[in-house]
C-alpha cells in the first residue's frame, strides 16, 4: 500500500513550469497558486488541487496554513567532503593576502589536501554528514559534490567513497563528481605533464569503479590552463562522464570555450567571465553556475549575472560550500545575496535554485518543479511570499521539508528517526 501524504492549505506555492534550461528572462517566470493542496503518493506528487482532497486512509495530514511551499532546493557545485578547516588562515586572507598566493605558498587547497589525506574515512563521513544535515535544514534537498582535497588516487577514492556511502543513507541525494584536477601537488609542480597523465590514467580507474558520474577541472591561472584542462576534460568525455568546469572565477584563460566545445554541463564561477563567452554561453545548453556566496567570502567581484540575463544565458546559483572561499552550509544565505548583489529578482533566483540545477543534473524530468509525477521534494517555508524570503536574510526560514515524500524537516528540526 502506497505511503500516502496530504500537504494542505498551503498559502502560495511557487515553481518554474518552464522547460529546462531557462534562459534569460524567462528565469522570472513563475507561476503562483495561492490556497492549495498537495496530495503525495509514496516519493512523487499526485495531486495538486485548490480544491480540498478529500481522501480516506492518509498516513500524514500536514497543516501548511500561513506557510510557502518551494520546491526542493537543488545545489549544483559543493565540495562537500574534507579533513579539518583553514581558519588558521583566515588572519592572512584578512590582511588581503590573495587566495591563489595561499595557494602557492602551500595552504589554500593544498593544507586541505594534507588534513583529508590525514583524516579516516569515518572522519570525512562524520564531519561530511553534519554538513548535509545543515543543509537539508536549509531546504536543500539534492547536492552535486566533488572530491578534489586528495590530489592522488587513494584519498580521491576515499572521499568518492565516503560520497557513496552519504548518498545511500542521507535523505539528500547526491551526484558525485570527481575533481583529481583542483590543485597541482607540490611534487608534480615542475612535472606538470606528468600530474595530467596521471589524472587521465586515474580517470579509467574511476570509471572502472563507477565512482562518479561527473568529471571537473580548476580552470585558472596557476591553476589548470585550458589546454591542460581541455586534455582531462577529452579524455573523462571519452570515458562517458558528464563534464563540469571551475572558470573564469579570478581570469578569464580560455576554460569557458573549453568547456563549450565539449559541451559540459555547467561552467562555474564566471565572475571574470567576457562578454562574446557571454553570447556563446547563451546559445549553448551549458547551465552558468554562479557562486555568490565565494564572492562574498573571497571579497571579489560578483559575477555579470544581469548582463548575462539581459544575454539570454541559464543561470544556476550554488553554494559552492568549501573549507577555504566558501565555508557555509547556508543555501538560503547564498540565494539572499543572489538577489542582493547579483541583483537577480526573487523569481530568478528560484529558477537558478530548482530547474536550472535539475538540468545540469540531468533531472529535470524528475526533480525542480511542482508538478504532478515529480518527486515531492518540497520545502516549506514560515514567510509570507517569495520577496520576504530573500529579503529577510541571513536567517532560515524552513518550517519543514519532505525528501522522496517524507517528512525529514519539521519545525526546522531533523526528524531523527528519519535518517
Ligand atoms: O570553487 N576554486 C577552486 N575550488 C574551490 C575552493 C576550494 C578550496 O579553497 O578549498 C572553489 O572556490
Ligand atoms: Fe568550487
Amino acid at each position: 500500500m502506497a505511503q500516502r501524504t496530504l500537504i494542505k492549505n498551503i498559502k502560495y506555492c511557487y515553481t518554474s513550469n518552464e522547460s529546462p534550461p531557462v534562459k534569460g528572462h524567462d528565469m522570472s517566470k513563475i507561476d503562483v497558486f495561492d490556497n492549495v493542496n498537495i496530495l503525495i503518493e509514496d516519493d512523487r506528487i499526485s495531486k495538486i488541487s485548490k480544491n480540498p482532497i478529500e481522501e480516506p486512509g492518509l498516513d500524514l495530514i500536514y497543516d501548511a496554513s500561513g506557510l510557502i511551499c518551494v520546491p526542493g532546493f537543488i545545489d549544483s557545485h559543493t565540495h562537500l567532503v574534507f579533513g579539518g578547516s583553514r581558519e588558521h588562515e583566515f588572519a592572512k586572507k584578512l590582511a588581503g593576502v590573495p587566495y591563489l598566493e595561499i595557494l602557492k605558498q602551500g595552504g589554500g587547497i593544498l593544507s586541505t589536501v594534507k588534513q583529508t589525506k590525514n583524516a579516516t574515512f569515518d572522519e570525512l563521513y562524520r564531519q561530511a554528514k553534519k554538513s548535509l544535515d545543515e543543509m537539508l535544514l536549509f531546504g536543500v534537498t539534492t547536492i552535486e559534490a566533488k572530491s578534489g582535497y586528495g590530489l592522488s588516487l587513494d584519498t580521491e577514492i576515499k572521499q568518492l567513497e565516503v560520497l557513496r556511502k552519504l548518498n545511500e543513507t542521507h535523505p539528500i541525494d547526491i551526484h558525485i563528481t570527481y575533481l583529481g584536477a583542483h590543485a597541482f601537488p607540490k611534487e608534480y609542480e615542475n612535472h606538470r605533464s606528468d600530474f595530467i597523465q596521471q589524472i587521465q590514467s586515474d580517470l579509467k580507474i574511476i570509471h572502472q569503479k563507477g565512482l562518479a558520474e561527473s568529471v571537473d577541472v580548476f580552470c585558472e591561472v596557476g591553476v589548470f590552463s585550458a589546454e591542460e584542462t581541455k586534455k582531462i576534460l577529452d579524455t573523462a568525455k571519452s570515458l562517458g562522464f558528464k563534464l563540469r568546469v571551475h572558470t573564469d572565477e579570478i581570469e578569464s584563460i580560455g576554460g569557458t570555450l573549453v568547456a563549450l566545445d565539449l559541451k559540459a554541463k555547467t561552467v562555474d564561477h564566471l565572475m571574470a567571465l567576457k562578454e562574446e563567452d557571454m553570447a556563446l554561453l547563451a546559445k549553448s545548453d551549458t547551465i552558468a553556475n554562479l557562486l555568490p556566496s565565494t564572492s562574498f567570502f573571497l571579497n571579489k567581484e560578483y559575477a555579470p549575472a544581469r548582463k548575462m540575463i539581459d544575454a539570454g544565458v541559464a543561470l544556476a546559483i550554488s553554494s559552492d560550500y568549501n573549507p577555504g572561499s566558501t565555508p557555509s552550509e547556508n543555501y538560503q544565505l547564498t540565494m539572499q545575496i543572489a538577489a542582493n548583489k547579483l541583483r537577480m529578482v526573487p523569481t530568478e533566483v528560484l529558477t537558478a535554485a530548482t530547474v536550472n540545477p535539475a538540468f545540469s543534473l540531468d533531472i529535470s524530468n524528475t526533480h525542480g518543479k511542482i508538478s504532478v509525477g515529480y518527486k515531492a521534494d518540497l520545502v516549506l517555508l514560515d514567510v509570507n511570499n517569495l520577496d520576504y524570503f530573500l529579503y529577510h536574510y541571513g536567517i532560515n526560514h524552513t518550517k519543514a521539508v519532505f525528501k522522496s515524500g517524507r517528512l525529514v524537516v519539521d519545525h526546522r528540526q531533523l526528524l531523527e528517526e528519519e535518517l
